[in-house]
């Protein structure tokens, strides 16, 4: 029987990080269950918290009302083409049809129209051909949507405006191994990695899972933050359309946050010590009671 959502955490272990000859990786169970179910759009919203601007590395005025949701493809690109290693070369393709390719720019679009009506098309179209025929098939979308102001952006110039001027993003949609990138560096605005869920939608089961990978040092030691999962959660809720349920947890998030019930790396200094299972304890009583 199908399940009609996955609400999935992390994979990662770093004995496999630095053997380039591991046979298995638990990565690729992630991969292949994302192209099994055919989840080709991945929302990675990048929100603020005011009372978090200031552990963000950037300035407290360009982070404050930062709000921008990163469209990233997430069943194509270089992690699906073709591969090739042995000792002495290897390669990987960055493979698009365009099908894919306008699948994922009409979610960028309906995002888009949903909210500030302001698409960034991220590619590196001044390099590679598959970045040229996303912002071809872009331009030629674009009209259908003449609500939405279309801007195209070259990758490495979005990763400079995304710290220079967040604000200036509302919606960004981009290739699988770009969204990758920026999505961490758009942890770096938010203030942390705990912080940022994300839904994986497509055409089968969707999975919504915080973008941060494991954290095996942490293990045991109660002090991951859960905030990213329990967003995650939120997320859940909203894309089978119960807001009320959505809005309460993310309310019960930022309560807990104002209340100063945080693990340590959000922790304000001097701040009681919250391990991970308090900060969830803490969450669950406050939904229940409210
Ligand atoms: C992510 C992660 C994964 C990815 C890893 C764990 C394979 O970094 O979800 O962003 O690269 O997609
Ligand atoms: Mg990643």
């Amino acid at each position: 029987m199908w399940a009609d959502a996955v609400l999935f955490s992390a994979v990662g272990d770093p004995k496999f990080d630095n053997n380039p000859s591991a046979k298995v990786r638990p990565e690729q169970g992630l991969l292949a269950m994302r192209k099994k179910l055919g989840l080709y759009a991945n929302v990675r919203p990048v929100e603020t918290f005011d009372c978090l601007v200031h552990k963000s590395p950037l300035k407290e005025e360009l982070v404050r009302g930062a709000d921008f949701i990163c469209i990233r493809e997430l069943t194509g690109g270089m992690y699906f083409g073709e591969k090739y290693q042995d000792d002495e070369k290897a390669y990987d393709t960055n493979y698009y049809t365009r099908k894919e390719i306008e699948r994922i720019l009409k979610v960028g679009y309906e995002y888009a129209m949903r909210r500030n009506r302001h698409l960034t098309v991220v590619d590196k179209a001044n390099v590679l051909a598959s970045s040229r025929l996303w912002r071809k098939v872009a331009q030629e979308m674009a009209p259908k949507y003449p609500e939405v102001k279309t801007d195209y952006m070259y990758v490495d110039n979005a990763a400079m405006r995304m710290i220079q001027e967040p604000k200036f993003f509302d919606v960004m949609v981009t290739e699988n191994t770009f969204g990758d990138i920026l999505t961490d560096e758009g942890s770096c605005i938010t203030g942390s990695m705990g912080l940022l869920p994300s839904a994986s939608t497509g055409e089968h089961t969707p999975v919504f899972e915080p973008i941060h990978g494991s954290w095996p040092q942490a293990k045991g030691l109660d002090i991951a933050n859960p905030l990213a999962q329990i967003l995650s959660v939120a997320m859940l809720f909203e894309y089978f359309g119960c807001k009320e349920e959505g809005a309460l947890i993310r309310k019960a998030v930022v309560a807990s946050l104002d209340a100063n019930v945080r693990t340590p790396e959000i922790q304000v200094e001097g701040g009681a010590k919250y391990g991970t299972k308090d900060v969830g304890a803490w969450i669950v009583k406050y939904i229940t009671e409210a």
